[in-house]
């Protein structure tokens, strides 16, 4: 299978993979997370999550795409019959639904990025209301998201190597130069330590059940996990390279600006003396208000850098999502690559329609589902589904793949590649015993509860 390209290197696969794990996730989603379950004792169950059961099942993800060298699909069904291969379908299929939404919070920050720059935005004063009036203008969201989804494409339809590798070699450590900078700025604000305080000192008293699955949710958000997206990236890695010091890397990247996300976010939150327990707004609402109240220079210049962030971080993720559908097509039919990629785009830019919608735009959308003891929008419910839930389900589904069907001696084998020493090392012994045990239980456990809670209402802890 020569025509299916290729990373060049390890570099370049860790490139992509970070960049994909790297994304909204870490940016927008972390440090509401991290501030609404108790800052730093949140970070260190975190952690845990990552090193015990993030790291295992990307290993395990990877394994499986290296292993055939196929699609989310076709990996599957290599390696397990057409049963198993359920997986990699139900992968694909969260991984369409799941950018048709990720794409549209995306499109936000993409217009936050071009008010700031074209100084719209500086003369904003209520921020809530304009947030609310932003996500419900329909053109405007029609456009962004719109130019979001094009320029994702773009990059796809130019392959691993040319697309998607090159745009991860800019994009990610341009982040790294923007998240580093604005730290150093946060850091000289008033009252920036108590914001560091409160991010870095745990409050032990706030760990509830609800605080581990919370971690745990956002591990697999955060590391794009159970869709099957490392399968599809691991699927183009070289056979000589070391799987398992990659995942390391891609986990410890992923964590290090989640954390660094953190320590720009708290000191900003804390200098305007605002509560860091915010929510989703915390990013649309909060900090945009902090921009604007430095002047207008400073401001442009902060407040573009931050949302211009957010976009690199949300691209080098869109890429990978729309990879894994476009991989299956060219794998299991030959289809031409550039006219995958735009059948595709259209069709998760026309799936995220509704979502688009249900942001105050029309009413039955925005209260489209009444659970959790609230009214649910259709953008709420299919993350709800598709990440919260759905997630969990693939990364357990497939560590019960490895353990009971392909086999752990055949995974060992995969990771054993490039990797003199490491069978019947420590190592070794623990990705066992995760994937085979502690993964799925917890994993399981998760699923269950998460289901119950939210769409039945039961809690069971
Ligand atoms: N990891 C990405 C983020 O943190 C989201 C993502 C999930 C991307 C699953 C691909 C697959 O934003």
């Amino acid at each position: 299978m020569a025509s299916r390209g290729g990373f060049t290197n390890r570099i370049g696969f860790i490139a992509a993979a970070a960049g994909s794990a790297v994304g909204l996730g870490n940016i927008w989603r972390f440090p509401y997370e991290a501030g609404e379950n108790g800052g730093a004792a949140f970070l260190i169950i975190y952690l845990i999550c990552m090193v015990l059961i993030g790291f295992p099942i990307m290993v395990g993800e990877i394994a499986i795409g290296r292993a055939t060298k196929l699609n989310a699909y076709g990996a599957y069904s290599k390696l397990g019959g057409k049963w198993w291969a359920l997986i990699g379908i139900w992968g694909i299929l969260s991984a369409v639904m799941f950018l048709s939404v990720y794409n549209v919070i995306a499109g936000w920050a993409f217009a936050y990025f071009i008010q700031f720059v074209n100084g719209s935005l500086m003369k904003v004063t209520d921020f809530g209301s304009h947030f609310g009036t932003q996500i419900s203008d329909v053109t405007d969201l029609f456009f962004y998201s719109l130019g979001f989804m094009v320029i994702t494409g773009i990059i796809v339809a130019r392959g691993i190597k040319k697309g998607i590798e090159s745009a991860a070699k800019i994009l990610m450590p341009s982040l790294f130069v923007l998240l580093i900078g604005l730290i150093l700025y946060s850091f000289t604000l008033e009252n920036a330590m108590d914001g560091v305080r409160y991010y870095l000192i745990p409050d032990f008293s706030a760990i509830t059940f609800k605080t581990v699955y919370s971690a745990l949710g956002q591990a697999f958000f955060s590391l794009s996990l159970g869709m099957a997206a490392l399968v599809t990236y691991g699927s183009y890695i070289s056979k000589r390279e070391n799987i398992i010091s990659a995942a390391g890397l891609v986990v410890g990247t992923d964590t290090m600006v989640a954390f660094l996300a953190g320590l720009l976010i708290f000191p900003l939150v804390f200098s305007q003396g605002v509560s860091p327990t915010q929510g989703p707004g915390l990013v649309f609402v909060v900090l945009p208000g902090i921009f604007t109240s430095m002047g207008s220079v400073t401001g442009t210049l902060v407040g573009g850098a931050f949302f211009l962030l957010l976009c690199f971080a949300a691209l080098t993720s869109t890429i990978s999502l729309l990879e894994i559908p476009v991989t299956f097509l060219v794998d299991e039919k030959g289809y031409s690559r550039k006219k995958i990629v735009i059948a595709f785009s259209v069709i998760v830019f026309l799936i995220g329609i509704p979502s688009m919608l249900s942001q105050g735009a029309v009413d039955g959308l925005t209260n489209f589902l009444y659970y959790e003891g609230q009214s649910k929008a259709v953008l709420d419910f299919i993350f709800d589904v598709f990440s919260d839930t759905g997630l969990p389900l693939g990364g357990f589904l497939m560590s019960v793949f490895i353990a009971t069907k392909w086999k752990l001696h055949n995974f060992n084998e995969e990771l054993a590649i490039g990797n003199p020493g490491y069978l019947g090392s420590m190592l070794n012994k623990f990705l066992n015993f995760s994937i085979s045990f502690f993964a799925p239980l917890f994993l399981g456990i998760m699923f269950i509860t998460t289901v119950l809670d939210k769409f039945f209402g039961i809690q069971l802890f």
